[in-house]
């Protein structure tokens, strides 16, 4: 069987596959790892713990709580503590920082593994122009074809392949909102009074969000707790950012400004910022359906999610994940309609909502019921986000219900 598939952060249950044939089709040549740290929530280290990933490569900081302060660095609440999460819904997964090259790196490795002498054949440096799902065939812009039996689109928020579900019509729509992301070394952090008296009243072991009426700052250590990863979520104002900002440069007398309204200690923060990037948050409306023909939408090509619950990463292992579940070694071509109706069904709603609860913030999640009903007919709102991410096991579900379809 082959599949074609473009590098995704789901991309690590190819590993499992040893009998079948996979290409996986990249548009950069990672000469520049690029972006800043990520969490990993329990329910995503569950799936990186099923592909066999090697733990120490993501260098990580375990998070044991999520707290929220105020502007001036005054506690306001702590929504979660891990432990007491963890021994609420069973589970003893990690909660984990890490940077997101090591997170690339980690997956990478576990993909590319020679498995009974295979391995799978990554193309970098190849943009895909287009897919045609009912004939399982990609074209590269430069006309090369892959023909396959499966075909995984997770090209990401700009997705080319998400077109051939819902044509042209549909472009991304900006959220009116900016991120800055800068990371700054942890020595630095410690030898500045100020801030290092702010890190001691945090610690070094959660993520900590710094709330004023309209921006905010969410901060936590990665690589070992060598690094602060900073992200800096505020309204875009006048200064716009370009479409794939993931690689524009920040300014920093910008970032001082829109945070001029935050304590001394968080401006002292922001002073220190290295590499600083500038993102604009952009979405856009979900398909109707994660699966056409051969081919099966996963990530944000399917679902792009915004920062606000930190899932979207997650999400995408989910449907990695569950592809997993479906596609067993034993596959033939014919079983796949059905095992792609299957993923739709296990991925569809659940993704969908969470997507739909990341574009706000806690206290304003119900606002989205009317939204996400559109697409999901019976939804409710998630009493809570955390319990309801953390507690899936989409893995288990999609190889129930292949059980459940051959009795
Ligand atoms: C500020 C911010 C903070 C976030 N923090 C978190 C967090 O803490 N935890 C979390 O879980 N999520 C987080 N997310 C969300 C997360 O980053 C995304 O949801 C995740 O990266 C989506 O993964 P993906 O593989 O679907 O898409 P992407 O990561 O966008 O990957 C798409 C890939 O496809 C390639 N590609 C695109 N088009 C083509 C083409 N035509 N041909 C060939 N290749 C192509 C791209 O080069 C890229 O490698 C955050 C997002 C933002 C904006
Ligand atoms: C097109 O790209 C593919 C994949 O990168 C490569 O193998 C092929 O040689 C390229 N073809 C042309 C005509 O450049
Ligand atoms: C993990 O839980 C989060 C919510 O905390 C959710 O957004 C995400 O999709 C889940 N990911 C996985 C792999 O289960």
């Amino acid at each position: 069987m082959w599949v074609s598939k473009w590098l995704s952060l789901a991309q690590a249950w190819l590993a499992s596959q040893p009998q079948l044939l996979f290409i996986i089709i990249e548009q950069s040549g990672f000469h520049n790892e690029v972006g800043a740290a990520i969490h990993v929530a329990p329910n995503a280290t569950r799936v990186l713990k099923d592909l066999g990933c090697d733990f120490n490569s993501l260098h990580s900081v375990q998070c044991n709580r999520l707290q929220v302060w105020d502007q001036n660095a005054k506690l306001i609440w702590t929504p979660v503590v891990t432990k007491d999460l963890q021994n609420l819904l069973g589970t003893t997964d990690d909660w984990v920082l890490t940077h997101r090259v090591d997170l690339h790196n980690t997956l990478r490795n576990a993909a590319t593994q020679k498995i009974d002498g295979r391995m799978i054949d990554i193309s970098l440096s190849s943009r895909v122009g287009s897919v045609d799902s009912e004939a399982g065939v990609v074209t590269l812009e430069n006309g090369t074809t892959f023909t396959g039996d499966l075909i995984v689109g997770a090209d990401g928020i700009h997705s080319r392949s998400v077109k051939e579900i819902v044509g042209d019509h549909r472009g991304k729509e900006s959220t009116g909102q900016n991120c800055f992301r800068f990371l700054v070394p942890m020595a630095k952090v410690q030898a500045n009074p100020s801030t290092a008296a702010l890190l001691s009243r945090t610690g070094l072991d959660g993520v900590h969000a710094f709330s004023g009426p309209d921006r905010r700052l969410v901060i936590y250590p990665c690589r070992t707790g060598e690094l602060l990863n900073i992200v800096a979520i505020h309204p875009a104002g006048s200064g716009e950012v370009k479409e794939d900002s993931w690689l524009e440069s920040g300014n920093l007398e910008q970032l001082l400004q829109t945070y001029s309204s935050f304590g001394p200690e968080l401006q002292a923060l922001c002073s220190m910022a290295e590499d600083l990037k500038l993102w604009s948050l952009a979405s856009r409306s979900p398909p109707r359906t994660f699966v056409k023909g051969k081919l099966a939408l996963v990530g944000d090509a399917a679902h792009p999610t915004l920062p606000h619950q930190g899932q979207g990463g997650a999400q995408a292992f989910e449907d990695g994940a569950t592809l997993g579940g479906l596609f067993p070694a034993d596959t033939r071509p014919n079983d796949v309609p059905q095992r792609l109706a299957l993923y739709n069904k296990v991925r569809y709603d659940r993704a969908v909502t969470v997507m739909m609860m990341s574009k706000t913030d806690h206290e304003h999640r119900a606002e989205m019921l009317a939204e996400l009903r559109q697409y999901v007919p019976n939804a409710e709102v998630p009493p809570d986000m955390f319990s309801f991410t953390w507690s899936s096991r989409p893995a288990e579900d999609a190889r129930r219900l292949i059980e459940e379809q051959t009795c």
